[in-house]
């Protein structure tokens, strides 16, 4: 894997991640190449020890994988102007673009994985789900999961359909914590505390939460019943959010964003 040489289409925020998490993985920089046709951007790659180029093709010519990283929106134009070797690996980040679409714009032969990752991979916390094409081999795949890997934990699906679903649980889901995060710090400010505190007490509480649930074997729902004790505070503010149905209403947000993430897929695949 190392030895792979991979090029990024597209040199923002998600590139420069992967090269970083690359990088420090072991990867050597002098097989990592991105694109961007802004020079601040491709300083920054420069800074990471990767090369920098202007031109996609230039790019792309030789690499043995390809990561695509620009915004969904021009990835359709972008694509049409490039030849790509048969068996070249694309790697698309692109958000909601289907399989079928990329194919379309570069060949139908071509290796294809597509890959949701979500924003904590900037801080390469990230998860990302991963779905293949037939005409891509284990080998592929196996390159494919550990480019993804340099920013967070990695878990293939079989459907490429689930990916609206994936979209509307990781991709989308770090904005549902913050939203809760800002309603307890609001709820914190309202009992007096100052805006500071009440950001941290929130804020570890979230991280301590989310450790406990990714550290233990125990499932959420035992986590909550654990530390909810009869007659106690705990108890008294869940009632509260039973009342309101608010699971309910969490589900159907959900829900929500997977129809969304239908929808885009058909916008962006068409463009
Ligand atoms: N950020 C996330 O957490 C996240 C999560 C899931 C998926 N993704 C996906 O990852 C992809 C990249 O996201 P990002 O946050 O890294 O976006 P970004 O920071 O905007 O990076 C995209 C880069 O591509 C450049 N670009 C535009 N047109 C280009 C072209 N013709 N050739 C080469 N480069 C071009 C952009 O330049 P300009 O600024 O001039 O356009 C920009 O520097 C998106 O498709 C997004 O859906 C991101």
């Amino acid at each position: 894997m190392n030895s792979q040489s991979i090029s990024f289409i597209g040199g923002g925020n998600m590139a420069q991640s992967l090269i970083t998490g690359l990088v420090e993985a072991g990867h050597d920089a002098g097989h990592l190449t991105a694109s961007d046709p802004i020079a601040a951007q491709r300083k920054a790659i420069g800074g990471l020890g990767a090369t920098a180029v202007e031109d996609n093709q230039h790019a792309i010519t030789g690499a043995n994988v390809v990561v695509l990283a620009v915004k969904p929106q021009v990835l359709g134009a972008v694509l049409k102007k490039l030849a790509f070797e048969p068996d070249q690996l694309i790697i698309s980040i692109c958000a909601g673009v289907p399989i079928a679409s990329i194919a379309g714009w570069t060949s139908e032969e071509q290796p294809i994985v597509r890959c949701m990752p979500n924003i904590p991979a900037l801080l390469r916390a990230g998860i990302t789900a991963l779905h293949a094409n037939p005409q891509t081999d284990p080998k592929q795949r196996e390159i494919a999961e550990q480019v993804l890997a340099a920013v967070g934990q990695t878990i293939w699906v079989d459907a490429e359909a689930t990916l609206d679903a994936v979209t509307a649980i990781s991709g989308s889901g770090p904005a549902y914590f913050f939203y809760l995060m800002e309603a307890m710090v609001r709820a914190g400010e309202a009992l007096g505390l100052e805006p500071e505190v009440a950001s941290q007490l929130t804020i570890e509480t979230a991280y301590g939460a989310a450790r406990m649930a990714r550290e233990t074997s125990t499932s959420p729902a035992t986590l909550r019943v654990n530390v909810t004790s009869p007659g106690g505070t705990t108890e008294r503010a869940l009632k509260v959010l039973d009342e309101y149905h608010t699971d309910q209403h969490i589900v159907d947000a959900i829900k929500q964003a997977a129809q969304r993430a239908h929808e885009l897929a058909i916008e962006f695949g068409q463009s």
